[in-house]
């Protein structure tokens, strides 16, 4: 029997991915690190850990605790710096099929303008993803995502000085998120991409102590799936632009559900500390979904909730 293959090409505005399954930022390296575990060209992208401007050692360990369904993290954005990626890393990461997004953040606005200006015009970055999660030095550490006006002042920033399409990343950890969307959209973002983590914390019993060196962290994997799906929802009913859905992502049922209430695409975050091919078994699956469902373009899911 003939079947025909799916098309999984994905057009996010000005950013096509030949199909909707992107690695989440800080759950995938630099990519590279995965290269002995998965076909790397078989994923739609790869979103590579935040870079700042300079290398960050991060937070005081312990920086990950294991919770009910999930996982809190408070790595504190280590990397290795804007430089030594591009030396270092996006040369290898070039040689591979596949489109590679920065995640990018500042301490301060001006700095999310120096990363977007430096990338500009960097051959092998398809798109920056601006992480609008992390703390405002000039705000008293308040992140840059809760407030919609300063969000917007990021997006604003970043979309002056680059020539990429442009992602908004937003945090979950605001009452109305639609809010910060319609600002980030305004401001000119191309995408928007959510959620981040969420914040929380965990105590240690004998010790009573926090688990966490930095005493709060962000909870992700499947214990946030269901926020993060009613926040894809809510946003596609309040902007135009294209969305990728993320939180709690572990198979392609899962992925499903997001593209089904609206996202275009997803990311796959702390199912790759799990099963280290989950991004590529995702890609697999819809395939299979589309064949068995008689489903031409994944594009026909996208918003399909009944
Ligand atoms: C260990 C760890 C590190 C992360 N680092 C970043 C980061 O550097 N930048 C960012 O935008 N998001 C970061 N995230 C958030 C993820 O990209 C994703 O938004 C979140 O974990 C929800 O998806 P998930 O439940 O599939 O993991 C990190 C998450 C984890 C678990």
């Amino acid at each position: 029997m003939f079947f025909p293959t799916p098309d999984l090409t994905t057009l996010l505005g000005p950013l096509e991915l030949k199909n909707p399954v992107i690695t989440a930022s800080g759950t995938f390296g630099y990519g590279l690190e995965y290269e002995p575990l998965v076909n790397l060209k078989a994923l739609g992208a790869i979103v590579v850990k935040g870079l700042s401007l300079k290398p960050i050692s991060g937070n005081p360990p312990p920086r990950i605790v294991e919770t009910a369904c999930g996982m809190l993290n408070a790595i504190g954005l280590a990397n290795i710096g804007l430089e030594a990626f591009l030396k270092d890393k996006l040369p290898r990461l070039r040689e591979i099929d596949t489109r590679v997004i920065a995640n990018i953040y500042g301490h301060h606005i001006e700095e999310y303008g120096e990363l977007a200006k430096a990338l500009k015009g960097v051959e092998g970055v398809h798109a920056l993803e601006v992480n609008v999660s992390c703390p405002n030095v000039e705000r008293g550490g308040m992140a840059f995502g809760i407030d919609p006006v300063i969000a917007a002042r990021v997006t604003e920033t970043v979309v002056r000085n680059t020539d990429k399409p442009v992602i908004v990343k937003l945090s979950p950890n605001v009452t109305d998120i639609t809010l910060v969307a319609k600002a980030v959209e305004g401001a000119g973002a191309d995408i928007i991409s959510l959620i981040n983590t969420i914040t929380g914390m965990a105590v240690d019993i004998e010790s009573r102590t926090p688990k966490l060196g930095n005493i709060f962290g962000g909870l992700s994997g499947p214990a946030i799936k269901p926020v993060a799906l009613r926040m894809v929802y809510q946003v596609a009913r309040a902007v135009k632009i294209p969305l990728i859905g993320m939180g709690g992502i572990m198979d392609y049922r899962d992925a499903l559900e997001f593209l089904i209430v609206g996202a275009q695409a997803v990311e796959i975050g702390t199912a790759n500390f799990v099963k280290p091919g989950a991004s590529q078994s995702v890609v697999e699956g819809l395939s299979k979904y589309c064949v068995d469902h008689g489903v031409k373009r994944i594009g026909e899911i996208v918003g399909s909730l009944k």
